[in-house]
């Protein structure tokens, strides 16, 4: 099966974030060359235009509506209590080595902000925390900032790349957005946050385990509605990166690399994502003092290596 996602193929934007025209038939093409005849399918179904490029407004409602199915499956999973459960004592770390506040933390391609509104919502991360939103999908981030006021959450949403704003996140964040960069990429994507001041990043994505595409396709079966959304969640748990690539990938930061809960650590029945993780060194330290027992599933490289022999 096809490792192609159809969300990321139906919408372009150049760097800036400025939304260019897609041509339905080239999607098409893409995916029918690629093998995937039902999600061609599916495509070529989409509204277009009589030049058939495709309508920039059906394929955005189809989009936030796909991630709002999304959500709910994360809530479901409980998601946003695993980050706390890593960002609070990373966040109490960074405190404790009176490194000058107000921190912030930017959620790089943050989708409908799920992350971001929860944190201000449950105020886990404690006070003096500033929570930014960013992605280059206006339509997504929209709908993230519509809801935010919504709920009058004390939080922000910035359409636009995550590493051009004007102010430096303290701990750069993400969920599911990782296995969408090919591993040349990755590797850039580390090293941005690394040429920043940030103290540290934290990226969650899908557990690249034996079990993650047979588990990915029965939840989005149970709980997705549209085909799309059931597609690219069983192409996004294929196209997953290893545990190995994270951590070579995220030493490109130059700062220290770390899995929590890789493969071997952690049960595969249970997890679904799992962050890689980027600390500058004098934090790394205090955040194992936070995370107590915890700490043993947090490793290194040579962890890492030692725990695979
Ligand atoms: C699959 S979505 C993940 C959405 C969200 N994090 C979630 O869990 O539902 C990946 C998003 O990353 C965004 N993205 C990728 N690189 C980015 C960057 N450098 N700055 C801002 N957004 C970025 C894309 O626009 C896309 O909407």
């Amino acid at each position: 099966m096809s490792r192609l996602e159809i969300s990321d193929l139906i919408t372009a934007v150049d760097p800036a974030g400025r939304r260019l025209p897609v041509s339905r038939a080239e999607v098409v093409e893409r995916l029918r060359a690629a093998g995937d005849v039902r999600a061609a399918r599916l495509v070529a179904g989409l509204p277009a235009d009589p030049d058939g490029v495709l309508d920039p407004a059906a394929v955005d409602r189809l989009l936030i509506g796909v991630h709002t199915e999304l959500q709910r499956l994360s809530e479901e999973l409980r998601i946003g209590d695993r980050l706390v459960q890593l960002l609070g004592p990373l966040f109490a770390a960074i405190r404790s080595t009176g490194a000058a506040g107000p921190y912030r933390l930017v959620d790089v391609g943050c989708g409908l902000g799920y992350l971001v509104r929860r944190l201000a919502a449950t105020g886990a991360l404690g006070p003096r925390v500033e929570l930014v939103g960013v992605d280059l999908d206006a339509a997504l981030v929209g709908e993230a900032d519509r809801l935010a006021r919504a709920e009058r959450l004390d939080c922000r949403f910035v359409h636009g790349d995550a590493f051009a704003l004007p102010e430096a996140a303290t701990v750069y964040v993400s969920t599911g957005v990782l296995h969408h960069f090919p591993e040349p990429a990755l590797a850039a994507f580390f090293r941005a946050q690394g040429d920043s001041p940030a103290l540290a990043f934290c990226h969650y994505d899908i557990a690249a385990t034996g079990l993650a595409p047979v588990g990915a396709w029965v939840f989005h079966r149970a709980r997705m509605r549209h085909p799309l959304g059931r597609h690219d969640g069983v192409a996004s748990a294929r196209r997953a990166h290893g545990d190995e690539t994270l951590l070579r990938a995220a030493a490109a930061s130059g700062m220290r690399p770390l899995l929590y809960e890789p493969r071997r650590v952690a049960n595969p029945f249970c997890t679904t994502l799992r962050p890689v993780l980027g600390l500058r060194p004098q934090l790394e330290a205090p955040l194992r003092r936070e995370l107590g027992r915890a700490a043993r599933r947090l490793l290194g490289p040579e962890q890492f290596a030692a725990a695979a022999r």
